[in-house]
């Protein structure tokens, strides 16, 4: 059952808020950092949310730009129901089940592209094809800016992440068995790149100004602007 992304969200969906927080207690700071770290300057128009799971950055997203039309993507579609009731009444706001190694959307679609903790479902390939579609679906002074988890440089590095988060995370209060079943669904389907690749892929898909405004252990902000 957990070797399908779509199929492992729509089981968790109606637990999932209280359990991604106690997997990663700083789960809202990096949601913050997200956020915080936009252009202070800019009023972002249309915005389109990969893999938004039950909402919790696309309430923040819409907080933050009320004006902004939203759209989000993702495969777990009791994800997007959750997500759809706390987002329903704002103006503007478009849900689609969709995967978003495939979708396509026209040219300059979107000022601002989100993401959390959802492209490391892609495998390094796709992830560069994506970069190079977002790229492309971004209006002339476009961002990107998604939060993730990142592999470590080399396997010591790595090995030290998985140890310190899994201390994190059971301090939290998540059971040996939960940890497990997260390993064993980031074993099925989570592909880690290295902070440093991500960041060259994302030159190499045309983006100018590339930055990481905020990092703890693997879980990191990546903010591109075209
Ligand atoms: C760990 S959850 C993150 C949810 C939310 N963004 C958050 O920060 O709490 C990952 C989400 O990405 C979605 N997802 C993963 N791969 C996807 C893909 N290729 N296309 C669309 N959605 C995807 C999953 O269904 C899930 O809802």
């Amino acid at each position: 059952m957990f070797d399908d992304v779509g199929l492992f969200f729509d089981a968790l969906s109606d637990d999932y808020t209280k359990a991604i927080e106690r997997c990663f207690p700083r789960y809202r700071e990096m949601l913050w950092a997200l956020v915080d770290y936009l252009p202070a300057d800019r009023s972002f128009g249309s915005v389109l949310e990969l893999g938004c799971g039950t909402g919790n950055l696309s309430v923040a997203i819409h907080d933050a730009f009320p004006k902004a039309s939203l759209r989000v993507v993702d495969l777990s579609q009791n994800s997007l129901d959750l997500c759809q009731t706390r987002l329903e009444t704002c103006d503007g706001f478009v849900c689609e089940q969709n995967d978003f190694g495939t979708v396509e959307y026209s040219k300059g679609s979107f000022d601002l592209v989100v993401s959390s903790i959802a492209i490391h479902h892609l495998d390094s390939s796709a992830k560069q094809s994506l970069f190079k579609r977002i790229h492309d679906w971004l209006t002339e002074d476009g961002v990107l800016c998604f939060a993730d988890q990142c592999a470590g440089a080399n396997e010591e590095l790595n090995t030290r992440h998985m140890e310190n988060w899994k201390q994190l995370s059971i301090k939290a209060g998540s059971s040996e068995t939960e940890w497990d079943m997260w390993m064993q669904h980031q074993a099925e389907c989570d592909h880690h790149d290295t902070l440093p690749d991500q960041l060259d892929w994302l030159r190499d898909a045309g983006f100018t100004t590339i930055d990481c405004p905020w990092r703890f252990l693997l879980w990191t902000v990546i903010q591109a602007s075209k």
